[in-house]
């Protein structure tokens, strides 16, 4: 097993900062000085008196009450001074950047890169983003403030946008569901990262370039030349994708009331149906726990077996259990014990996370299942939405960062492949993810299977999900940003 040197890799890569760093600042600047911006990015790899130190992924002495993280794009890249050589070696889809692939992933009609805000569609205003992710918002405001009077200072960089996230209580996001459950679990120096978990274990080079195993026996990515460019460093698919709360919860509404007119009576009498269809559309209630092993605890007995016994019950409409780190350790279950959930009877396979993460469901290219990890690192923005109140006219959102070692092969290919289009199942083809699809009124359709030959279609639903803005960075190792440092 290849060591990997984690004062090398930056923090925020393998594992997160954890609930506490709620705090989070974007900012996207262009390269004003190239000099200035080589001698600011060195500075950053070590810390000077007026240059904050980068993150890495070296365990701590001390919590600090910020942490620092940086992204390149290939425009970036070039504004800095790497040669187009070296460049020519990046990946084809890393180069054309997130506006040249917006078709690709679904960013079309008014998530096209020309309505995107701020001038993000322009790839000349976007050339790297720094990331604060701060304990208070005092403590993220004063490290912004302290980078911007450098960038000032020299010239290095100037601000195209500052984007503020913050972390909603229980980790939930908008749309209301709890988040940052599953993540790759990766074995790192003989430690294994991350909640217990019924899936393999992701190889490191999942996530890092370098002489690591990928999730494809006898496949490595291409690297990047120099190799000092590329080696511990990876790609983050960066989006703004701006949600619309009040459609949703419309919707989910809506769909309730459908539910209850054709199946009167198909729910249990603790179970909220408006719950009912906001978990159907995730594959986990909005309380995080998943549909495949909570539809009934009979069937969560057959399916897992050995799961620990207790009496499943019920808070607001949802069923609960015990332990949270059971949350993430399931599978679609494939004839476990004479049982399976082939028609999605307990998870639809159109369902966001069976599509982004089918696990070892059947899907048509079998030989895909655990191939396309993902770290997803978001945090919401805008203001927590109060039904109560109704439409408040606020724009919420994710900023959500979507990082692995390929971008073709893992995020662009769950996005085009299983997201949109659904090519995983000929049952669910042709339609797309109700939480973040392309859907169009006229086209979209989403199916419930209920047992015994029953199914729930929801037909009708626009997009809830809009692309406001997105960047292909990449997310380069210390020694990588020395490299750079050294280019003239
Ligand atoms: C506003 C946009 C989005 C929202 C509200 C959202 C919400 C969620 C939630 C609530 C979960 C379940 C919690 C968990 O398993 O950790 C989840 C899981 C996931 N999402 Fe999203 N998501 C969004 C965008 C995306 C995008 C753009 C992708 C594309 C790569 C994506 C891929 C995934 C994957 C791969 C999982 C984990 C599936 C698993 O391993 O079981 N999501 N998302």
């Amino acid at each position: 097993m290849t060591r990997l040197d984690l004062a090398d890799v930056q923090g925020n890569l393998l594992r997160g900062y954890g609930t506490g760093k709620r705090y989070v600042r974007h900012l996207i600047v262009t390269v004003k000085r190239a000099r200035a911006a080589r001698a600011f990015l060195h500075d950053a790899t070590v810390g000077t008196g007026a240059v904050p130190a980068i993150t890495t992924a070296e365990p701590w002495a001390e919590r600090p009450a910020t942490c620092l993280n940086v992204g390149i794009s290939a425009t970036g890249l070039q504004a800095l001074g790497l040669a187009s050589a070296s460049l020519a070696t990046f990946p084809a889809e890393f180069r054309e950047g997130a506006v040249g692939r917006a078709l690709k992933v679904g960013d079309v009609e008014q998530s096209e890169p020309r309505n995107w805000r701020d001038g993000l569609g322009d790839p000349d205003k976007v050339h790297a983003m720094w990331t604060i992710f701060a304990d208070t918002e005092e403590a993220r405001d004063a490290l912004a403030a302290e980078l911007e009077a450098e960038w000032r200072r020299s010239g290095a960089f100037s601000v195209t946008t500052r984007l503020d996230g913050a972390g909603l209580d229980e980790d939930r996001v908008h749309f209301g569901y709890r988040d940052s459950i599953s993540q790759p679990r990766f074995e790192v120096n003989g430690e294994l990262i991350g909640r217990a978990d019924a899936q393999p274990v992701a190889p490191v080079g999942a996530l890092l370039l370098g002489p690591y195993e990928t999730t494809f026996p006898d496949v490595a990515w291409r690297i990047p030349e120099p190799s000092a460019i590329a080696i511990n460093g990876c790609y983050n698919a960066f989006r703004i994708l701006e949600q619309d709360v009040v459609g949703f919860e419309e919707f989910l509404q809506q769909s309730a009331r459908q539910l209850l007119d054709e199946y009167p009576e198909i729910m249990h009498p603790e179970v909220d149906p408006v719950e009912f269809i906001a978990a159907k559309l995730m594959g986990r209630w909005r309380n995080g726990v998943p549909l495949s092993f909570a539809r009934e605890h009979t069937l969560m007995q057959r399916a897992r077996p050995g799961h620990p016994e207790g009496p499943v019950h019920y808070v607001d409409g949802m069923p609960v259990l015990g332990d949270l780190d059971d949350l993430n350790d399931f599978d679609y279950p494939d004839e476990v014990d004479n049982f399976d959930d082939f028609d999605g009877t307990m998870c639809p396979i159109g369902a966001h996370i069976r599509r982004g993460n089918p696990r070892s469901s059947r899907i048509v290219q079998r030989s895909a299942n655990h191939t396309r990890p993902i770290v997803r690192r978001g945090v919401p923005y805008g203001p927590k939405y109060d039904p109560a109140t109704g439409d408040d006219g606020e724009r919420r959102g994710l900023l959500g960062s979507f990082l692995c070692a390929d971008l073709a092969a893992q995020y662009e290919a769950v996005m085009y492949d299983w997201i949109n289009l659904g090519l995983q199942d000929p049952r669910v083809t042709g339609t797309n993810d109700v939480i973040i699809g392309a859907n169009h009124e006229r086209t979209s359709s989403f199916e419930i299977p209920l047992g015994e030959g029953r199914t729930l279609t929801l037909r009708g639903f626009g997009r809830f999900t809009h692309t406001v803005g997105a960047v292909y960075l990449f997310c380069p190792s210390m020694t990588a940003l020395r490299y750079l440092a050294r280019q003239s």
